[in-house]
């Protein structure tokens, strides 16, 4: 899983509550050109199930707790995301799923590129065929 990585944000820990933020091109490695965010998971459910041809994700849990499953064709690992300081890197080509969600949790994903539904792979023995 090349490039697929845990990233450690700036934590500004003051008494009168902690922040963290994160630059475009700096603490992760490319230009963010959006953001959306997941909300108001009903328990048991599961989002993503999908790759990106091009594009790339940070994945922070900004508020509880969910898992990350990726899948890079040949390997699977679990990323448990619980703190608003870190998030996960995910490059293109990575086929993920997000999952376990916490009451109330709240998951911020930032993207390298605008939303564009050809850029999805949602099947997975095809997305494996396109890793051999
Ligand atoms: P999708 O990425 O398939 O959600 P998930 O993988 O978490 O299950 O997106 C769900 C719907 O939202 C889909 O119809 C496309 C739309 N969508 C946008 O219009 N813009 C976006 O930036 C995103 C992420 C989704």
């Amino acid at each position: 899983m090349q490039d697929l990585k845990i990233i450690n944000l700036p934590k500004i820990l003051d008494r009168r509550g902690n922040l963290s933020f994160i630059e475009s091109e700096n603490h992760i490695p490319f230009k963010i050109e959006r953001c959306h965010w997941i909300y108001d998971v009903p328990g048991g459910e599961k989002r993503g199930g999908h790759a990106y041809r091009e594009n790339q994700e940070f994945i922070v849990a900004l508020s509880g707790s969910f898992d990350v499953i990726v899948n890079d064709g040949t390997e699977e690992k679990i990323y448990h995301l619980n703190r608003s300081y870190y998030g996960l890197y995910v490059p293109a080509m990575n086929w993920r799923q997000m999952e376990n969600f916490s009451t109330n949790s709240l998951a911020l994903v930032l993207s390298s590129k605008k939303y564009n539904a050809e850029d999805y792979i949602r099947d997975f023995t095809y997305y494996k065929t396109l890793k051999q």
